[in-house]
């Protein structure tokens, strides 16, 4: 909008006097907001879902070029990419790991990140793509390398969303330790406003993950840095080799080899952009705002609200990531056990 300099007194005096009937809330975060008694609405960089929906912006610092985006059909992602994710342990891991991002507001849970580690092609970058697959295409993917100077904007651009980093060799390694533990802990640095008084310090819940041929002990060595425990909690390590000789994967799905599966999961992943809205089960977690205070007091008991299909299994997830913490989800072997994601 551009205003005369003489019309600028205009434009105060009609702010002031002016009284909408209709008043909006703007955010630079998206996620779940408290919308007081009325219950939760989950913000979007151009969309919100929710009780009162309509009353939230957001306004991204930077802008925000929303890397949400749906393509193709809820079908074709469960065909394409979350059936072959059965018999898969780390593909099952990562996409429910991007269906639990949303649901740690509502059930109280703590953000953090697991990390996807191999020197080989072992398909980790995959990994992360499927996860991507759940909100969003290319575009969704971040690097580590990005988050040095940006990792609070980022931070708020993925709350109760995944995070998914790739390359953490390609970051500061004086940093990646304190990157890691921040965007576990879900808060920013304090830092002084223009009056010299502490600013409100920003705050998210992140579930992320990383992937690499080094591990974040490793990297943070480099810089002669010695890894806290608390650190490899925030941010447990699973050996991306799955074991069975085919790298990450461990059922190829017919595929010749797991460069072809790769690849045929790659291309699905260009295809089906999957983005939350489109979740069987998120309008109805955003939609009632009712049952999402209810939720959130009460614990996790979404399995039966929520329905069959990837969303269903994710509570499993947030229970475990809850109950036996994130060592334990992360071990060797991380979704032992775990139910298949596609009914
Ligand atoms: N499990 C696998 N077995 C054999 N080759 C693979 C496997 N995963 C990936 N590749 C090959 O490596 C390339 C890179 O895949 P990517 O997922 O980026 O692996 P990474 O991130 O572990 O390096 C693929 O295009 C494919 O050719
Ligand atoms: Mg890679």
């Amino acid at each position: 909008m551009h205003i005369a300099p003489s019309g600028k007194a205009l434009l105060r005096q009609y702010l002031i006097e002016s009284a909408p009937k209709a008043r909006a809330r703007v955010t630079n975060r998206i996620g779940w907001h408290d919308a007081g008694p009325e219950g939760a609405v989950y913000v979007l960089p151009d969309t919100a879902i929710g009780t009162a929906a309509e009353a939230w912006l957001c306004e991204a610092e930077g802008g925000a070029a929303s890397t949400f985006i749906q393509r193709g059909t809820l079908k074709g992602w469960q065909e394409e990419i979350a059936a072959r994710c059965v018999g898969n342990s780390r593909l099952a891991f990562s996409v429910s790991v991007a269906f639990a991002a949303p649901l740690l507001y509502l059930t109280g849970g703590e953000g953090g990140g697991f990390h996807f580690r191999s020197s080989s092609s072992d398909g980790k970058t995959t990994a992360l793509r499927v996860a991507a697959s759940v909100c969003g295409g290319h575009d969704y993917m971040r690097r580590w390398r990005a988050t040095d100077n940006a990792i609070e904007a980022i931070a708020l651009q993925h709350c109760d969303a995944p995070l998914l980093l790739d390359e953490i060799a390609q970051t500061d390694p004086k940093a990646a330790g304190e990157i890691a533990y921040m965007l576990a802990n879900g808060s920013g640095k304090i830092r002084a406003g223009r009056t010299g008084a502490a600013r409100e310090v920003v705050q998210w819940r992140v579930l992320f993950l990383s992937a690499g041929e080094i591990g974040l002990a490793e990297h943070m060595g480099e810089a002669g840095k010695i890894m806290r425990a608390g650190q490899s909690l925030r941010m447990a390590e699973i050996p991306a080799d799955a074991g069975a000789g085919l790298g990450i994967f461990e059922n190829l799905h017919g595929h010749a080899d797991g460069a072809v599966f790769a690849k045929a999961l790659a291309e699905a992943w260009g295809r089906t952009g999957h983005d939350l809205r489109g979740c069987r089960g998120f309008d109805c977690l955003a939609g009632d705002a009712a049952d999402c205070w209810g939720w959130r007091e009460g614990g996790v008991k979404s399995r039966g609200l929520i329905g069959p299909g990837p969303v269903g299994q994710s509570d499993f997830y947030v229970r475990r990531f809850q109950g036996g913490g994130y060592g334990q989800a992360a071990s060797r072997q991380p979704i032992e056990g775990a139910p298949s994601i596609y009914e």
